[in-house]
This record gives C-alpha cells, sequence and structure tokens, in this order.
C-alpha cells in the first residue's frame, strides 16, 4: 500500500498545474498566443489541456485538415517548457458531419433524434462517428505523439448519455443474447412472466422508454450496463487510434460525477483517470458537508485505479451555471486545490484557461478574464498556488494508505433507486453513503472507495451501506473478509436482490444472512417528520451511550447469531434490535437497522476505528470541519490538515515530529488554521 508510484509523465514529473486552453476561440488575434504563454508562465502553470472541442478547426470540411495552428502552439508550447495533454475533439462534432451523416446524432428515449447542436450529443455505436473519429484521431497521433510538449492523451470530454437510435437497438440485443444466450434464460431474470412480458423474439426487445417498456428491473439494470459498455467500447475504439503511434504515452479520459456510467469499467483502458470538480463553495459559512462530499469524489477516483489521479478541471473562481454563483472566498482557491492532492491528485487544472468572449461559458470562472491581464484577484490566487505546487514535487507519485473502505457499487445505486419499494419518496442511497462516508472523514481516517468485485483482503474495516444489489460471490467475499479478522459495517436494506434484481429467498439479507447474524423480516418507510430512536445498551466493549435519532427506514430485524447493543425506542418495535454485531471467525459485522444521522456516525465511528484498528491521518480527534488527509510512500508521511469550518481553527497534533512542507519549519505541538486554513506536515520515519 505505501508505495510511490512513477509520475504520469516522465517528461514532466511534478505536480501538473493548468487549464483547459482553446486557443481556436482566438485564432483571428495570434498576439493572444503569444501573452498566454507569458501569462501561463507567471501563473505557474506547465500543462494545459489543448483541442478538446476543436473538431471544426482541425477539419473544418470533410476530408481538409488544419493542423498549421495546432503546430504553432505546440511549438511554442514545447520552446517555452510548457507541456499539452491532447485532446482528441470526439466530445462535439462540426455541423457538416450532421448535415451530411444525421445518423451520427443521438436519439433520445422517446426515440426522436436530436438535431445538431449542442455538445456531446453523438451515437456511439454509429459507424460513421467511429470512422470519422478515428481518423482524425490517428492523424492527430501521427503528427504528434512524439512532440515534446505533448505529455498524453485526453481522450474526448466527460463520456455520458446515451442513445436509442436503431443501431443502438441492434447492438443492445447482440449484448443480450452474449450475456444470456437463450430467450428463456433472459425471461427467466428478467422475471418477464410478470404482467406477460415473456418475450419469444429477440427483435421484440428495445431499450426502456418512456413511452414503452420502463417497469421491468432487470431491463432497466441490463440496459445501463449496456450504455456503460457502449461508451467502454466507443472509449476503446479512440484509443486504439491513437495508442500505435507511441505507446509511452498516457492516455486519459476526464470523468464527472455522473451516475450512468460505471466508471469502474473504464479503469483498465487507461493509464491514469482524471476527473472534474465542481464543488458550490461557500453556501454555507461551514463548508465541511460538501468538503467531505468533495472528499468522497477524490476518493473514488483515485479507488479505481488505486494510485494517484488527474484534476483534469476545477474553476479557478466560479462556475456559471448554478442559480447563484458565489465567489471563491480567500484561501478557498489553495485549499480545495489542495485538497484534491491531500486525497491523491498530481495536479490541479481548471476550466479554462481565457474566457471565452462569446457563448454559453463566457462568464464561467477562468484565469484570465475578459480584462486581459494579470493583475486580478483570480490570477493571483492562481499564480500563488502554482508557486506552492512547485514544492510539492516530493509528494508526487506517494500513495493513499488507505485500510478503510466504502463499498459503492454501480449497479447497485441503480438498483436500489429503480426498487419501489419502502420509501420512493426518497432512500438516499448516495446521501447515506456520502454521510458513512463523512464520518470517516471528520476522524481524518483515509478510505478507498471501492466496488464488489474489487480485493478485499488489504483493508481492515469495510463500510457497505444499504448493499440492497448484493451477488452471491460478494456475501461470500465479505464472509471471508470478517473471518480473516475484518471489520465489516452493514445497514438496513442490504442483500435484497441478486445481479438480476431478482430478490434473494429465504430471507433477508441473503447472501449477508450468516456475516451479519440476522434476519431482517420487515421494512418499514418514515414520512419525514416521523422519527424513532435507539437506545443503546450499557456494558458493552465499544462503550457507546445515549439515545439516537432514527429516520427514514426502519428494518424490524431478528438477532440469530449477532449480538443486539441498541434497540429501538418507539413505535410496536421498541425494544427490538436496531444496532447488532456479530463476531465470525477472526472478525466482526455490525448492523445498524435503521438510518442514523451525523451525531450517531461519529461516535460509532470514532469507536470502530479504534478497535478495527484502521490508520488514521493524525492520531488524535480532530476539530468540527476539519480532516486530515494522508499521503506516503512508506519512508515520509505528507498530512493534509485542513480547515473547511468556516471559523479558525486549532489543532493539537499527535506527538510525531512534523515539518511544514511550505515554510520547512517544524509544526511544533499544535498548529493553528484560519478560515479555510490548510497547513501540509511532512513526518519521516527515518
Ligand atoms: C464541464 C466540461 C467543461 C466545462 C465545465 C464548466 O466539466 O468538461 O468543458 O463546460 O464543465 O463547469
Ligand atoms: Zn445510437
Amino acid at each position: 500500500m505505501n508505495k510511490r508510484f512513477p509520475p504520469v509523465s516522465a517528461a514532466l514529473p511534478v505536480m501538473m498545474h493548468g487549464a483547459d486552453y482553446n486557443p481556436d476561440q482566438w485564432q483571428h488575434d495570434p498576439k493572444v498566443l503569444e501573452e498566454d504563454i507569458r501569462l501561463m508562465k507567471l501563473a505557474g502553470c506547465n500543462a494545459m489541456s489543448v483541442g478538446i472541442f476543436s473538431w471544426a478547426a482541425l477539419e473544418p470540411s470533410e476530408g481538409r485538415f488544419e493542423f498549421g495552428w495546432l503546430d504553432r502552439l505546440l511549438d511554442s508550447f514545447a520552446a517555452n517548457g510548457l507541456y499539452a495533454w491532447l485532446a482528441t475533439p470526439s466530445g462535439a462534432r462540426p455541423a457538416w458531419m450532421s448535415a451530411k451523416y444525421p445518423e451520427v446524432l443521438r436519439v433520445e428515449a422517446n426515440r426522436v433524434r436530436n438535431l445538431h447542436g449542442m455538445r456531446h450529443n453523438h451515437c456511439y455505436s454509429s459507424p460513421i462517428y467511429r470512422e470519422k473519429t478515428a481518423i482524425l484521431n490517428a492523424k492527430l497521433a501521427e503528427r504528434y505523439a512524439k512532440h515534446p510538449a505533448v505529455v498524453g492523451w485526453h481522450i474526448s470530454n466527460e463520456f455520458g448519455g446515451e442513445c436509442h437510435c436503431e443501431l443502438c437497438q441492434e447492438e443492445f440485443r447482440k449484448w443480450l443474447q452474449e450475456k444470456y444466450a437463450t430467450l428463456d434464460a433472459l425471461n427467466s431474470a428478467w422475471w418477464a412472466s410478470f404482467w406477460a412480458h415473456t418475450y419469444t423474439d429477440w427483435a421484440q426487445i428495445e431499450s426502456p422508454a418512456p413511452h414503452g417498456e420502463s417497469m421491468v428491473h432487470g431491463h432497466n439494470l441490463d440496459w445501463r450496463r449496456f450504455v456503460t459498455d457502449r461508451t467502454v467500447s466507443f472509449c476503446r475504439h479512440e484509443i486504439e487510434a491513437v495508442r500505435g503511434a507511441n505507446p509511452d504515452l498516457p492516455v486519459t479520459t476526464n470523468m464527472h460525477m455522473i451516475e450512468g456510467l460505471d466508471y469502474r469499467r473504464f479503469a483498465d483502458e487507461l493509464d491514469v483517470i482524471s476527473w472534474d470538480s465542481y464543488p458550490l463553495w461557500h453556501e454555507r459559512k461551514d463548508d465541511s458537508e460538501l468538503a467531505a462530499f468533495v472528499g468522497f469524489y477524490h476518493d473514488l477516483f483515485r479507488s479505481l485505479k488505486k494510485k494517484p489521479f488527474l484534476l483534469m478541471e476545477s474553476t479557478p473562481s466560479l462556475t456559471n451555471w448554478q442559480s447563484v454563483s458565489k465567489l471563491k472566498r480567500p484561501g478557498m482557491h489553495k485549499l480545495s486545490s489542495l485538497q484534491a492532492v491531500a486525497h491523491g491528485s498530481d495536479s490541479v487544472q481548471y476550466f479554462q484557461w481565457r474566457k471565452s468572449r462569446g457563448s454559453s461559458e463566457k462568464f464561467h470562472g477562468a484565469v484570465v478574464d475578459h480584462v486581459g491581464h494579470e493583475h486580478t484577484r483570480v490570477f493571483a490566487d492562481v499564480a500563488e498556488l502554482g508557486r506552492t505546487l512547485a514544492g510539492l514535487t516530493e509528494v508526487v507519485g506517494t500513495s493513499t494508505p488507505a485500510e478503510t473502505a466504502i463499498l459503492f457499487d454501480w449497479d447497485n445505486r441503480w438498483a436500489v433507486k429503480d426498487a419501489q419499494g419502502p420509501r420512493n419518496m426518497g432512500l438516499h442511497y448516495e446521501e447515506t453513503v456520502y454521510a458513512h462516508h463523512r464520518a470517516l472523514w471528520s476522524l481524518g481516517v483515509p478510505t478507498d472507495v471501492i466496488g464488489s468485485e474489487d480485493e478485499f483482503s488489504g483493508y481492515r474495516l469495510i463500510v457497505a451501506p444499504m448493499l440492497y444489489l448484493c451477488r452471491e460471490e460478494t456475501g461470500k467475499k465479505l464472509e471471508q473478509f470478517v473471518e480473516a479478522g475484518g471489520t465489516l459495517v452493514a445497514t438496513y436494506w442490504s442483500g435484497i436482490v441478486d445481479e438480476h434484481d431478482l430478490c434473494h429467498l429465504g430471507g433477508f439479507p441473503g447472501p449477508l444472512r450468516k456475516t451479519l447474524g440476522i434476519w431482517a423480516e420487515e421494512i418499514e418507510g418514515l414520512h419525514d417528520d416521523d422519527r424513532n430512536g435507539v437506545i443503546l445498551l450499557p456494558g458493552d466493549e465499544l462503550e457507546l451511550e445515549g439515545t439516537f435519532e432514527a429516520r427514514e427506514l426502519c428494518e424490524l430485524i431478528h438477532a440469530e447469531t449477532a449480538e443486539v447493543l441498541g434497540v429501538y425506542a418507539d413505535d410496536f418495535y421498541a425494544g427490538r434490535p436496531a444496532l447488532t454485531r456479530n463476531r465470525l471467525g477472526l472478525g466482526q459485522a455490525y448492523y445498524m437497522a435503521t438510518r442514523l444521522k451525523d451525531d450517531f456516525l461519529g461516535e460509532f465511528y470514532w469507536k470502530i476505528a479504534d478497535s478495527a484498528g484502521v490508520r488514521k491521518a493524525l492520531e488524535v480527534k480532530l476539530p468540527e470541519g476539519v480532516t486530515a488527509q494522508v499521503r506516503s510512500d512508506g519512508v515520509s508521511d505528507y498530512v493534509f490538515v485542513m480547515n473547511f469550518s468556516g471559523e479558525p481553527r486549532s489543532v493539537s497534533l499527535d506527538g510525531r515530529v512534523y515539518v511544514d512542507l511550505e515554510s520547512a519549519e517544524e509544526a511544533g505541538a499544535r498548529i493553528e488554521l484560519p478560515v479555510n486554513g490548510i497547513r501540509i506536515l511532512k513526518s519521516s520515519s527515518i
């Protein structure tokens, strides 16, 4: 776990700092490029993402390619010590293509084909779109794969969405045939006998539609899996077109918080994971809940390859797509940028370098504003961060020593919300996952976010909130994990369905019943205002006490082999088990039968982290709104202490000797953090 990975680019083995650079907007004014290069150096930038939506500039008409502007750009980068993530431009297509080949345009679920326009509006199956992409990608690769300024490939932009055209329907049927081989197998996996939904010919099957089939859960789930596979196949197609020209050049695609794509399926295709993070800071005085949420996504993206990732986009100031656009308060630019680094990013990149003069993002934050010079607050913040990042080269490649993991599967996410079950007004699956993660984040426990197919054995603590979709194999793996000494925390509404969204028969939580030592007989949904409570019983080794509020979902469980640690306070199920622990082999498995709030989760995980023996970034209790995250190479630990509370905070350290990485001075026993303050502390074991 504690190791140092090689930098993502041997040519640029430092923290990357830069922005999406779209100079095709400024081709009429060559002085802009010259001035931009001066400003990039002044801001301490070293890596720009270029060409992201440049198809119209690169191929202004079919088969006529224009590389002159990109040659000039990359050559001036090389001459000035700047580098580029070179993008393939498939995120948006030129008008001539949509006009000549309308089949490249996406068809929505209502079966209506979109008109030309927008971006991310193309069919991933269309042979023409694939052919045109491969031609242009290959030309870019042939010309630039060995260019000294190019550090890697930025494939397309934020893949996403789905297409319901006839070609995609055909592909869906093929995908199903490969998966199920026979219609009988498909019909039984989809429980098609219900409502006479039995298929008698593959040709009868279509993608889910608002005016057609939308209620067959197994069908919906398979469609979502197919959409991921289709998108991965398109991404792979793009990579194949560029890879050959220089196999050493790393490949990434920028991801986003997209629910519709199972990003774990992309991980093997890519050399490095990158993602775009746009939190809406300062909606409240205390930003810590939002910071924990962002931390969750940093942890998730890092865990896709379990190695450093890249923050590919963020805003240097504000975004322009939210209802109210707040500016970053002093200190927040540095804090939020270094938060990414704290969780494992080896870059801080922005959208975009220079503000557009027109069109939809002309008021989105950028490093260079419409005023055109460097004398702005935002530019100063960016330049200051550039200086800080330049001092963090030794952090590049260090890993995150997580002994704790949260289980978060996309197919569970899809299935749990499609369930039509105990609380259709909101099961709040993601919110629940975030709440458990937040409790760990507040304790400074480094946490991976993993999927059921990942390896469990390296962890001491696995938290699996609402593992509604639980395969037999996942149940077995969790059982082995606990037997071998691991601690598992699970909750209500777990082990309910299998991979086809078919209920486990014989008692919930299905494949987890033995490990958790309980039988979940019934579940009740509560209205927003309804409350129950959990009374913790005295005398347990965890020494938790008190009564805590329970909300939204209450499961009525029987402790089979589990011990009862807490019981319900109210209603006809008062006195029945609400919190249990089952000992199995060398480990233990906790079960929360109801939704508990942050006050309980904070106290619970404080004890559990201790009893499971998981590592924390700092072995102290952190003040509210402060987190600590750690990166390490096994010799040196880099502890990032961050204050999102909106108030000044004083943090006592844990007795180790720390040196402040920015000032090179010893940190002492306690540090003072102003509002939005951050300190990077280094401690070495030799
Ligand atoms: C996304 C896109 C960018 C830009 C930003 C604005 O993440 O990838 O092109 O539109 O949002 O926030
Ligand atoms: Zn299509």
